[in-house]
C-alpha cells in the first residue's frame, strides 16, 4: 500500500483504492453494488435522496499516536457508528469495514425505497423506463412488498409537461435526485431547467425560451433515474425489451460518438423494422456516456419517405426509374465512352470502404478523384494528429488546449463538453477566433483576429511558442500570453477549424498549428496533437483513403472531364455557378440518398443505404477508426455505396470487392501503411470502461449502452510512429479583393442538410437563414434587425432577415453555412437593403 492508497474491506471483500475515492465507488471496484438514486459517477456527489445508506466501521486509533488499536488476536479494533451513512458522499479511509446488506443497512435502504414511493405514481405497464427503470429494480431488490402509505393519499402532478420540443416532463414520477439539473450545470453549463417551489411539491421547471435550450437535452433522460424524463422521439414508442440493439456510430460531425441503435419492426411505418431511439454506447476515449441532440434526434432522414428507393435513368422524359442491371449497365457505358476524362467527387459522409473503391474505380478508367468538402489539412493531421492513446478525458491541470478558427459547440458538441470539463479539470484553454464564441467563458486567453488575419496570427503565435528566423515578419506581442501558456504546457492539444477560410487558406492554418505542435515537443505522443473539425463525420477518413479538394478549385478540376462521378455529394447544390462545368460533361453518375440538384443534372442515379442499413467505418478527427454495424434492413432497393462501385466496375472488367465490406476493408490495409495493422475484428475490440454501465446496476450509471461491439483503434500519427515530419508552410491569405462585405458562413449545428431537415422534431430549432451584421456596419448600410437585406456574390443573389449583433467583427457579415444559402467559404458580397 502507497500513501496515496487505502485499503478497506466492503462486505467482507477486501479492496485497495486510491485515497479519496467515494465508498460508492469502492465498493463497485470490489463487486458490491451499493444502490444510488442521486449519485451519478460523471456529477459531483450531493448526498439528496439517501439510498445508498451503509454501515461504516472505523479502526479505533491511539489517540497519541495514531496507530491502530487492536484486539487479543492482534486485529484492529472496529467502532460501527449509531447511525447509517451515505456511501456517496464518504470518501474511504485505511482499514474501513463496511456493510451493505447488513440487516440495519438494508431496513435503512428499504426506508428510503419506501418513502420515495409514497409519491411515486406507480404506473410502470405504460412507463417508458419500465424496464430499464432504476426505481423498478431497487424496489425489486430493496423495497419492502407492501406500502404503509394510502394509495389514495398519493400526490398528483401534471404527466406531460414538455420541457421544450424535445423532453417531457412526468412530475409524478420524479424522485427529486436533482441528476438532471446537476447535469446541466455541472456537465455542460447550460443551467436551463431547476427546481422550484419546496418539500413534496418541488418540481422541475425550464427557464429558457424556448424550453430546455441546450444540445445536450436528450442525456438528462438516459440519467434520470425514473422514467420522470422521455424524449418526444421515444416516449410511448416502444418497450425497452422489444427494441433489438445495434451498435452505430453517429454520423453527423468528426467526433465519431459511439451509439446504439435501438430498432423495433413498427405499425406505423407499415411494419417496416425502424430506429426507435438512439442511445450512447459508451467509449470513455471518444463520447463518454453522452450524445449531442442533433446525434440523438437526426436519425429520421434515414427513414424519410422522400429517401431514392430505385435506381433512376435519363430518358428522353428526363430522370426515371429503373431495374439495377439496366442502370448499371448504363454507368458502365458511359463511363467508358470518357475515355479516361473522368472526374471523381465524393465527400466524407460515407464509409472508408466506400471512398476506397470509389478511388480504386475513378483511376482504374484513367480518371482522378477529389475531395468535396471546405476544409483542407488532412495531410498535416496524418503527421501530427493527436498520439494514439489520446484521451481528452485524462486532460486537466498542467495542459493546455488551443481550438483555433472553429466553434465547438455548433459543429463538434461532444468535444465542446469534453473541452470544457479538461478546463473543470484544471486545463488552459486557449481560444482564437475572429469573433466571440461559446467557448470564450472558458478561456484563460483569447486571439481575436479579422477574419483575413487568421493565418497571419496562427503564424505569430507559431514564432512566439517555437522561434525561427522564417516567421519573424509575423511577430505579434499580442499573442505572447498566450503563447507562453501553449509553450510550458505538459500536453497540447490543438483544434482547427476554417471559419472565415477556404481550403488553401485552412490548409495553411493547419501547417501552422502543426508545426507549433511539432516544434513545442507536442507532437507523437498521447493527449497531443493536432484534431481537425472538419464538417463531415469521415472526411479525415477521406483524406487517408488518398482524396485531396482540388487545388485550383472545382470548377477548373471540371474542366475537360467527359464523365463526372459523384459519391455522396451535391456540389451543385452547394455551388449553383458549377452548371456549366457539369453541363459540359457528356455523363454523370451520382450515388445519393435523396433527390438533389446535382442528381437532376445526372444521367444514372444510384440509391444508396444510408449507414444505418449497412456496415464500414468511419474515421474520426482523432484518427480513431471505428465500426458500424447494420441495425435496419435496406431501404427500397438501395445498395451500399462501396458495393454499387464494384458492381459498376464488373461491368468495365475491373476486379473490384463487391461481397463484404471486411474484405474491402483487408484491401485498405494493404494499400494504405497507417492502416496496414486493422481489421474489423482488431476494430470490434473492447476495454474495460469506466464507470461501468449497463449492467444489472444501470441505476449506477444510467441507460447509456455498454460497448460490446469495439472501441475502435486510435491511428499512430507519423510523429508518434518515429518517421521524420516535414510539414511545410502555406501561403496565408492575401486581403480580400473588391469592394463589399466578407460574407463568412458559421456553422450551425442543427444546419439545413437533409440529413437534418428530414427530423420534424428538430425542424424548429433549424438555423434561421439571417445575415447577422455589426451595428456599424449595419448604420453605414442602413440596415436594422428584422430589415431585409439583398446579398450578392459571384453572380448568386439571396435575400436575408438581418440581425444586428456587437458580437459580429467589423467589415464581416455572418450567414449559416448550409443555412439554406449553401456558402462554404468567404466571399466578398455586396449587400443593400432587400425590397
Ligand atoms: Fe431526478 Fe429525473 Fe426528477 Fe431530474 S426529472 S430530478 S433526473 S428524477
Ligand atoms: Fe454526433 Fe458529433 Fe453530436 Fe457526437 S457530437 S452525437 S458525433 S453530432
Ligand atoms: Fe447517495 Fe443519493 S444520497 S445516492
Amino acid at each position: 500500500m502507497s500513501e496515496r492508497e487505502v485499503t478497506l474491506t466492503i462486505e467482507g471483500v477486501e479492496v485497495t483504492v486510491p485515497r479519496g475515492t467515494l465508498l460508492v465507488n469502492a465498493a463497485k471496484q470490489a463487486g458490491v453494488h451499493i444502490p444510488v438514486f442521486c449519485y451519478h459517477p460523471k456529477l459531483d456527489p450531493v448526498g439528496m435522496c439517501r439510498m445508498c445508506l451503509v454501515e461504516i466501521g472505523r479502526p479505533r486509533r491511539d489517540r497519541e499516536t495514531g496507530e491502530f488499536i487492536r484486539d487479543e488476536q492482534g486485529q484492529p479494533v472496529i467502532d460501527f457508528g449509531p447511525r447509517l451513512e451515505t456511501a456517496c458522499t464518504t470518501p474511504v479511509d485505511e482499514g474501513w469495514v463496511v456493510r451493505v446488506t447488513s440487516p440495519k443497512a438494508l431496513q435503512g435502504q428499504k426506508e428510503i425505497v419506501e418513502f420515495l414511493l409514497t409519491s411515486h405514481p406507480l404506473d410502470c405497464p405504460i412507463c417508458d423506463k419500465g424496464g430499464e427503470c432504476p426505481l423498478q429494480e431497487l424496489t425489486m431488490d430493496f423495497g419492502s412488498g407492501k406500502s404503509r402509505f394510502l394509495y389514495d393519499d398519493k400526490m398528483h402532478l401534471a404527466k406531460h409537461v414538455p420541457l421544450g420540443d424535445l423532453i417531457v416532463l412526468d412530475r409524478e414520477r420524479c424522485i427529486q435526485c436533482a441528476r438532471c439539473t446537476r447535469f446541466q450545470e455541472e456537465v455542460v453549463d447550460d443551467p436551463v431547467i431547476g427546481f422550484e417551489q419546496r418539500g413534496r411539491a418541488l418540481q422541475i421547471v425550464t427557464y429558457s425560451d424556448p424550453g430546455f435550450d441546450s444540445y445536450f437535452s436528450g442525456n438528462t433522460t438516459d440519467i434520470c433515474p425514473v422514467g420522470a424524463l422521455t424524449t418526444v422521439d421515444f416516449r410511448f414508442e416502444a418497450r425497452p425489451w422489444e427494441l433489438k440493439a445495434a451498435a452505430s456510430l453517429c454520423p453527423h460531425c468528426p467526433v465519431g460518438c459511439n451509439t446504439v441503435l435501438n430498432t423495433r419492426r413498427q405499425p406505423q411505418a407499415g411494419g417496416r423494422i425502424t430506429v426507435q431511439r438512439v442511445m450512447p454506447r459508451q467509449n470513455e476515449s471518444v463520447n463518454e456516456i453522452w450524445l449531442c441532440d442533433k446525434g440523438r434526434f437526426a436519425h429520421h432522414y434515414a427513414g424519410s419517405p422522400e429517401r431514392l428507393a430505385r435506381p433512376l435513368v435519363r430518358g428522353e422524359g428526363g430522370l426515371a426509374e429503373t431495374d439495377w442491371e439496366t442502370a448499371l449497365q448504363r454507368a458502365a457505358e458511359g463511363l467508358k465512352a470518357a475515355e479516361g476524362a473522368v472526374v471523381g467527387l465524393a465527400s466524407g459522409r460515407v464509409s472508408n470502404e466506400d471512398l476506397y473503391n470509389f478511388r480504386r474505380l475513378v483511376e482504374a478508367l484513367g480518371g482522378r478523384v477529389y475531395l468535396d468538402d471546405a476544409m483542407g489539412g488532412g495531410e498535416v493531421v496524418q503527421q501530427v494528429g493527436v498520439g494514439a492513446g489520446t484521451n481528452l478525458g485524462c486532460l486537466g491541470e498542467g495542459d493546455a488546449i488551443l481550438v483555433y478558427a472553429s466553434d465547438l459547440h455548433e459543429e463538434a458538441p461532444i468535444w465542446w463538453l469534453r473541452v470544457k470539463r479538461a478546463v473543470d479539470r484544471g486545463a488552459t484553454l486557449v481560444v482564437a477566433n475572429a469573433r466571440p464564441t461559446r467557448l470564450d467563458k472558458y478561456a484563460r486567453h483569447i486571439l481575436r483576429y479579422d477574419y483575413p488575419e487568421a493565418v497571419h496570427k496562427a503564424l505569430a503565435l507559431t514564432l512566439a511558442v517555437t522561434g525561427g528566423e522564417e516567421l519573424k515578419a509575423y511577430a505579434d506581442e499580442a499573442v505572447h500570453p498566450a503563447a507562453e501558456a501553449l509553450k510550458g504546457a505538459r500536453n497540447l492539444v490543438v483544434f482547427y477549424g476554417c471559419e472565415g477560410l477556404d481550403v488553401a487558406d485552412s490548409e495553411a492554418l493547419a501547417r501552422a498549428l502543426g508545426n507549433l505542435l511539432a516544434g513545442s515537443g507536442h507532437a507523437g505522443r498521447p493527449d497531443n496533437g493536432l484534431i481537425p473539425v472538419w464538417p463531415r463525420a469521415n472526411t479525415q477518413g477521406a483524406w487517408d483513403m488518398g482524396l485531396r479538394p482540388p487545388e485550383a478549385g472545382l470548377s477548373a478540376a471540371l474542366e475537360g472531364a467527359r464523365a463526372v462521378y459523384v459519391l455522396a455529394a451535391d456540389p451543385l447544390g452547394d455551388d449553383p455557378a458549377l452548371a456549366e462545368a457539369l453541363q459540359a460533361a457528356e455523363f454523370v453518375v451520382v450515388q445519393e440518398l435523396f433527390r438533389t440538384p446535382t442528381t437532376e443534372a445526372a444521367h444514372v442515379v444510384f440509391p444508396a443505404q444510408s449507414f444505418i442499413e449497412r456496415e464500414g467505418t468511419f474515421t474520426s478527427g482523432e484518427r480513431r477508426v471505428q465500426r458500424f454495424y447494420p441495425a435496419t434492413p435496406p431501404w427500397g432497393e438501395t445498395r451500399p455505396d462501396w458495393q454499387i462501385l464494384a458492381q459498376v466496375g464488373a461491368r468495365l472488367g475491373l476486379d473490384l470487392e463487391a461481397r463484404s465490406p471486411a474484405i474491402v476493408f483487408r484491401q485498405i490495409a494493404e494499400a494504405v501503411p497507417d492502416y496496414a495493422s486493422l481489421d474489423y475484428p482488431a476494430l470490434a475490440r473492447i476495454e474495460l470502461q469506466w464507470p461501468p454501465v449497463g449492467g444489472d446496476d444501470l441505476y449506477f450509471g444510467g441507460t447509456a449502452y455498454k460497448n460490446d461491439q469495439g472501441v475502435g483503434v486510435p491511428l499512430a500519427p507519423a510523429a508518434q510512429r518515429g518517421e521524420p515530419v516535414a510539414i511545410g508552410w502555406g501561403e496565408p491569405p492575401a486581403a480580400p479583393q473588391g469592394d463589399g462585405l466578407l460574407l463568412v458562413p458559421v456553422a450551425a449545428l442543427y444546419d439545413h442538410g437533409r440529413t437534418v431537415t428530414a427530423s420534424d422534431i428538430l425542424r424548429p430549432r433549424l438555423v434561421r437563414p439571417r445575415l447577422r451584421l455589426h451595428p456599424e456596419d449595419a448604420h453605414r448600410l442602413g440596415l436594422e434587425s428584422d430589415a431585409s437585406a439583398r446579398v450578392a456574390w459571384d453572380g448568386r443573389e439571396a435575400t436575408l432577415e438581418v440581425e444586428v449583433s456587437p458580437a459580429v467583427p467589423t467589415g464581416a457579415g455572418l450567414v449559416p453555412r448550409s443555412g439554406g444559402l449553401a456558402l462554404w467559404g468567404p466571399v466578398v458580397a455586396q449587400v443593400a437593403r432587400g425590397g
